[in-house]
């Protein structure tokens, strides 16, 4: 059976059939879901009961593992899943909710603020490819923002006015704004900021888009309420209902998305009562942004 994706949205996000993730892919596969992330930034695929080890096989097809080091508060001895699974989920290592007030719990909080994954790190990251292997009986939904459609909106004149900006990205940015400041010397040090620029090219299709991320927390030569102030429009404008598309999960979904070209953000759900079991691949990034050619 052959590989069809049919578009969801109005401007991105495919779902595709025909295809069995379990199973090693032939190349041609692997070419039309590579041709199909460039399209539509996101692809929805059902019924993929994949384990961690197909779910790392599969990924590796797009491109190198990121390394998990560096993005979370968890202590060595504290993970749930083995190396090369990001844990996202609700659950600790003995498979128990976090509670209410556990300190994993509320920095995990900070994914339902909309973001690029690992924009704080100086070689931000490719694709994620998100598994579903266990879901909330209601809620839990995650939103996709396309970038591309954001960027090519905005008016001319402020295009030519972040053309060529860039911002400085943290996490101690994203959960500051949470509220969350207390951090080790050692987490300090982990989340020092780096430079992203704010309007990418796509290395393939050489589109331009925005790249935000609740991660931004300032930009390089701008007074810090001014930055502020931008790159909240620019969210603003960028989240807009027009550019936002709501997958709700289903028991073994996989859904990819390239990180380059879209945010995205957790939705609530009753996370202190019910498991949500979601598992992370990440592919790195093979460029710092700021080495990208000036647009
Ligand atoms: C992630 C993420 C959102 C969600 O895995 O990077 O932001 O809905 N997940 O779990
Ligand atoms: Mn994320």
């Amino acid at each position: 059976m052959a590989i069809a994706i049919q578009q969801l949205h109005p401007v991105f996000v495919g779902e595709v059939s025909g295809v069995d993730l379990t199973k090693p892919l032939t190349p041609a596969e692997v070419a039309a879901i590579d041709a199909g992330m460039d399209r539509y930034g996101v692809l929805v695929f059902h019924d993929q009961p994949v384990d961690d080890a197909q779910q790392i096989t599969f990924s590796v097809n797009f491109g190198v593992q990121e390394t998990t080091v560096g993005g979370h508060i968890r202590k060595p001895g504290d993970h749930r899943l083995g190396p090369g699974i990001a844990d996202i989920s609700n659950l600790d290592r003995e498979n128990r909710l976090l509670a209410r007030d556990d300190r994993r719990r509320l920095f995990n909080l900070g994914n339902r603020l909309w973001h690029s994954d690992s924009s704080y790190r100086a070689t931000p990251a490719k694709y994620s490819l998100l598994s579903a292997r266990a879901i909330p009986g209601r809620d839990g939904d995650t939103q996709f923002a396309d970038m591309r459609a954001a960027y090519d909106t905005l008016d001319a004149g402020l295009k030519a006015e972040i053309g060529e900006l860039v911002c400085e990205h943290s996490l101690m940015y994203s959960r500051g704004s949470l509220g969350m400041t207390d951090y080790s010397p050692e987490e300090q040090a982990m989340f020092r900021p780096v430079r992203q620029r704010l309007v990418r090219t796509h290395p393939v299709t050489g589109r331009k888009s925005l790249y935000l991320s609740s991660h931004a927390g300032a930009i390089l030569g701008m007074p810090m309420p001014e930055a502020r102030m931008l790159l909240r429009e620019l969210n603003e404008h960028a989240t807009g209902p027009r550019f936002v598309h709501a997958h709700r999960w289903r028991l073994h979904d996989l859904v990819i998305w390239d990180n380059r070209q879209t945010m995205h953000r957790a939705m609530r759900f009753d996370d202190v009562r019910e498991v949500r079991d979601m598992r992370r691949t990440t592919i790195a990034g093979d460029a710092q942004t700021v080495a990208q050619e000036a647009a």
